[in-house]
């Protein structure tokens, strides 16, 4: 599946055209220049030049630098060299599993945990209650494994559409594929606690997401989710419109629109809404000012900050090679220009690019209407 050779605007003009796209990319997601415009992506080729380099300020410069498996599992997708789960339902997941990015997924386990407060979640779990748990896009598993450390005596599932997790595991952990925008197979009541870390750009519909988690938690348990925005924001003028920092959203937002997965999860409230609207109560949040790179006198909000950056920064192709070369068609040579670009922007102490991450977490009540309305 991969598209390579050729001046970018050829390979452009081939990946442009349907016959030559790859394959498993539904045709409808190209964006023309035009629509491109429209919703202020820039042409690619402006990553390809020369971008004046701010000097960095002194005070910040020091920081700155600073199962059963069959066969076809393994079959994985390929696209501009890097691998992607095989096929497996409607799943479609926009990022890579291979070595590099499984090793940039580890380096992120450390920053979303440091940045929750060093710690694998917030909701006030009962210790001595919980037996059974499920982290959904478990990823390479180490939540699922840190939980199972934390707590010999639950038993912890982690589920994903990609088997990247390791075989050596405590015995409390197992590892299951699973789709997690199909029916949930689990039966009613099945756990103590759900979590979800980072599914944006994952989750189909939010809310039925919420259903079949307040179907299979237990009464009395919790969901919790964590995600991160993709749009930058910035307060003093020093984010222009235009620099690639801007654009990292619009692209990510509009992949998200196209292929049916919204990374708008924080901008929409959706965590939240969801979870009223399945039946979980006492909703609870936590926000997280995340100053990209780790400007800013706040030391412990700038160590959230160059650790998301370090985190990007451990595989930021293969974060962007799926929405950006399959979305708006940019040929890996153009990606890599404007990966370029966002490196010495979110580096650069002056520009002062933030964003918002998000903890919420809810109970699903002892009793609930339909435990009336059947008399259990
Ligand atoms: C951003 S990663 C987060 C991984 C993990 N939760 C963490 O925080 O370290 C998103 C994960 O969702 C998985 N994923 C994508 N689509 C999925 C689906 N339909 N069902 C289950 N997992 C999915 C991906 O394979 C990837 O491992």
């Amino acid at each position: 599946m991969a598209c390579n050779t050729k001046s970018p605007q050829a390979q452009r003009d081939k990946a442009s055209s349907p016959a030559n796209r790859p394959t498993r990319v539904p045709i409808s997601m190209l964006l023309s220049n035009e629509e491109q415009t429209a919703i202020g992506i820039l042409p690619a080729s402006r990553w390809q030049q020369q971008f004046p380099q701010e000097e960095p300020n002194d005070r910040f410069a020091a920081r700155a630098k600073t199962a059963s498996l069959t066969e076809s599992i393994f079959q994985f997708r390929e696209i501009h060299g890097r691998t992607y789960h095989s096929d497996i339902g409607n799943a479609q997941s926009w990022e890579p599993n291979d070595e590099r990015h499984i090793d940039a997924m580890e380096i992120a386990h450390h920053t979303f945990t440091l940045v929750i407060g060093r710690r694998l979640y917030c909701a006030p779990l009962d210790k001595k209650r919980i037996q059974s748990v499920l982290d959904v896009g478990t990823g390479t598993g180490l939540w699922a494994i840190d939980f199972a450390d934390e707590f010999p005596d639950v038993d912890v599932l982690g589920t994903d559409i990609t088997p990247i997790q390791p075989n050596w595991v405590p015995a409390n952990v197992r590892f299951e594929l699973d789709d997690c925008n199909l029916e949930w197979t689990w039966p009613d009541n099945t756990f103590d606690f759900i979590h979800g870390r980072m599914l944006v750009g994952v989750i189909e519909d939010w809310y039925e997401f919420h259903r079949q988690a307040f179907r299979t938690c237990k009464p009395g348990g919790y969901v919790e989710t964590f995600v991160g925005c993709t749009t930058f924001q910035c307060d003093d003028g020093t984010l222009k419109e235009g620099s690639a920092m801007s654009q990292w959203g619009k692209v990510f937002n509009e992949g998200g629109r196209q292929f049916g997965r919204t990374f708008e999860v924080y901008e929409n409230d959706l965590q939240r809404k969801a979870m009223a609207a399945a039946g979980f109560e006492d909703i609870r949040y936590q926000d997280y000012f995340i100053p990209m790179g780790g400007w800013g006198s706040d030391k412990e909000a700038a160590e959230r900050g160059l650790w998301w950056k370090i985190a990007l920064e451990a595989d930021l192709e293969g974060y962007i090679n799926y929405i950006f070369n399959c979305l708006v068609g940019w040929t890996p040579e153009e990606t890599k220009a404007y990966a370029d670009q966002l490196r010495k922007e979110w580096s650069n102490p002056n520009i002062h690019g933030y964003f918002w991450a998000r903890s919420a977490w809810g109970r699903k009540p002892e009793q609930f209407p339909e435990d009336t309305r059947t008399g259990r």
